[in-house]
C-alpha cells in the first residue's frame, strides 16, 4: 500500500516515518522547500529522540521519500494523509483549516478514484465531511473514501507512542476506508493495541476532548499545588496519594509553570469555540484555559517577586525554554511569557535550552543565550527552572551557588530536592511546596 503523507511538521514527519519502518511505501510532501531539501539531504528539520536512525534506515530502503510534489505523491498513492497545521485562528480562537481545507483541494485534483483520503491533523467536528465536499466539488462524481485518524503522539516521545500508541482512533464509514487503516496499523495488533472504527464526529471530536481532559487535570493539581503552597502541603505528595486512585491514574499530575506546546493551548481553545457555537459551552474548558494563562504570568510575577523591590538592571537565569524536555518546539511555551514579562520589568534575561534555541531566538529578542547551565548562574540574582530537562536534574548545585550573584532559586518543575538546594547555600522555592531558605 502507497502512502502519501501531505504536511511534513511533526505529525506528517513521524507518522509517515513510522509508516514506512511498517513496510509501507510513503512520500512526505511539503510545501516548504527548505525542509524538503534538508530531508533529502539526510538532515532532520526537528528534534525528535530516535528520528534520525529511523529516516536514514527508510530513506536506505528506499520506503520512504521526501518531494515537494504533492500531485505526483498523490497520484501514486492508495492513502493520503493530511497531517498539515491547524493554529489558532486570530481573534476567535477556533481552528484555522485554512491549511486541511487548500491540501484537500489540492488532493481532490490529482488523486487517482478509489483513494481513501485521511484527516490526521486535529480539526473541529464536521471539517472531514467539509473535506469530502470540497473533494466532490472539485472531482465530481469521482469515488473516494474519507476518514479521520487523529494523531495522540507526543513529542519528545513521538516515535514510542507511534508504534505503542494506548489506542487507534479511526471514523471510518464505509468499507474501503476501514479496511485500509486497519491494514495500515495492522503492525500494532501483535501488542493487542485497541484500534477503534467509529464515525468521522466521535474520532474527531475524541482527539479534543482528550487534550482538554488532560490541560484540565494539569490546571486542576497546578491549582491544589496553590494550596499546598499557603497550607505548608507537598503537591508531589498529594499528586500521588490522588494518582494511585485507578479512576484519576497518576499521568498529568505534574505541577508546574502551566501547559504550552503546540496542542493544548489550540485545542482547549478550539473546542472552547467549538462548544460556544453550538450554543454548549464548555465551562470547565474554558476556566481551564484562563487558569492558565493566568498561571504563565503569575510565574513572572513570582521572579519578580523574588528580586525584591528594586528589580530593574538584576539579571534572572533561565534554564529551559522550550515548552517541555527532549522537543525543541517552543509554541506557546510558558518561556515565551516569563521571559518578555521580566524583560519589560527592565530585568536582564540570560538562558540556556539544550535544542530549542535555534526555534527560540526569534521569538524572544534581547535574550542573552548561554551555551551550557553553568554559565547562565553567572552573576544573576535568581536562577529558574523553567523546562525539567534531565541534563539540569543532576546540576552540582554548590558551583551554581559560586557563580550566581544572588540567592534564590525558583524551581518551576520541581527537579531538585529542596534539602539540596538549601545545603548549597541557596534559598529554594519550588511548586506546590513550602519555600525553604538557604542554611
Ligand atoms: N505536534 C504535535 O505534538 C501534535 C500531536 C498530535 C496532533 N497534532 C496535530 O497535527 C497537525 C499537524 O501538527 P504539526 O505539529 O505536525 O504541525 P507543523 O506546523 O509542525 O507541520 C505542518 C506542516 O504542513 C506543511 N503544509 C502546510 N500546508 C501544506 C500543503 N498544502 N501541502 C503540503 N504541506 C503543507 C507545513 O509547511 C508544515 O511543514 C495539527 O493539526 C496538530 O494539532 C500535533
Amino acid at each position: 500500500m502507497r502512502i502519501a503523507m501531505i504536511g511534513t511538521g511533526y505529525v506528517g514527519l513521524v507518522s509517515g516515518v513510522c509508516f514506512s519502518e511498517f513496510g509501507f511505501d510513503v512520500t512526505c510532501v511539503d510545501i516548504d522547500a527548505a525542509k524538503i531539501e534538508r530531508l533529502n539531504a539526510g538532515e532532520v528539520p526537528i528534534y525528535e529522540p530516535g528520528l534520525d536512525a529511523l529516516i536514514e534506515r527508510n530513506l536506505e530502503e528506499k520506503r520512504l521519500s521526501f518531494t515537494t510534489d504533492l500531485d505526483a505523491a498523490v497520484a501514486a498513492a492508495d492513502v493520503v494523509f493530511i497531517a498539515v497545521g491547524t493554529p489558532s485562528r486570530r481573534g476567535d480562537g477556533e481552528a484555522d483549516l485554512t491549511y486541511v481545507f487548500a491540501a484537500a483541494r489540492q488532493v481532490a485534483r490529482a488523486m487517482r478514484p478509489g483513494t481513501v483520503v485521511v484527516i490526521k491533523s486535529t480539526v473541529v467536528v464536521g471539517t472531514c465531511r467539509k473535506v469530502a465536499e470540497i473533494i466532490r466539488e472539485e472531482r465530481p462524481g469521482v469515488d473516494f473514501s474519507i476518514a479521520s485518524n487523529p494523531e495522540f503522539l507526543r513529542e519528545g516521545s513521538a516515535i514510542e507512542d507511534f508504534m505503542r500508541p494506548d489506542r487507534v482512533v479511526t471514523g471510518a464509514e464505509d468499507e474501503r476506508a476501514e479496511n485500509a487503516l486497519r491494514r495500515l496499523y495492522r503492525p500494532l495488533y501483535l501488542r493487542e493495541t485497541p484500534i477503534l472504527v467509529t464515525s468521522l464526529e466521535n474520532a474527531e471530536l475524541t482527539k479534543y476532548a482528550a487534550n482538554a481532559f488532560l490541560a484540565l487535570k494539569i490546571t486542576f493539581i497546578n491549582e491544589i499545588a496553590n494550596l499546598c503552597e499557603k497550607v505548608g502541603a507537598d503537591v508531589q505528595k498529594v499528586a500521588s496519594g490522588i494518582g494511585l486512585d485507578n479512576r484519576i491514574g497518576g499521568k498529568f499530575l505534574h505541577a508546574g509553570p502551566g501547559f504550552g506546546g503546540s496542542c493544548f493551548p489550540k485545542d482547549t481553545t478550539a473546542l472552547a469555540a467549538t462548544g460556544q457555537r453550538h450554543g454548549a459551552p464548555l465551562r470547565l474548558v474554558e476556566t481551564t484555559i484562563e487558569v492558565n494563562e493566568a498561571r504563565k504570568r503569575d510565574m513572572a510575577d513570582r521572579v519578580l517577586a523574588a528580586l525584591g523591590p528594586q528589580v530593574a538592571g538584576k539579571r534572572v537565569g533561565i534554564l529551559g525554554i522550550a515548552f517541555k524536555p527532549n522537543t525543541d518546539d517552543v509554541r506557546d511555551a510558558p518561556s515565551l511569557v516569563i521571559v518578555p514579562a521580566l524583560q519589560a520589568a527592565g530585568v536582564e534575561v540570560v538562558a540556556h535550552d539544550p535544542e530549542a534555541r535555534g526555534q527560540a531566538e526569534p521569538l524572544l529578542p534581547g535574550l542573552g543565550w548561554r551555551d551550557n547551565p553553568y554559565d547562565v548562574a553567572d552573576g544573576v540574582d535568581v536562577l529558574a527552572v523553567v523546562t525539567e530537562w534531565n541534563a539540569y536534574r543532576g546540576l552540582d548545585l554548590g558551583e551554581i551557588a559560586r557563580r550566581m550573584r544572588g540567592r534564590s532559586v525558583i524551581d518551576m518543575r520541581n527537579i531538585w530536592q529542596a534539602g539540596d538546594v538549601v545545603a548549597a547555600g541557596l534559598d529554594y522555592q519550588g511548586i506546590g511546596k513550602p519555600a525553604r531558605k538557604a542554611n
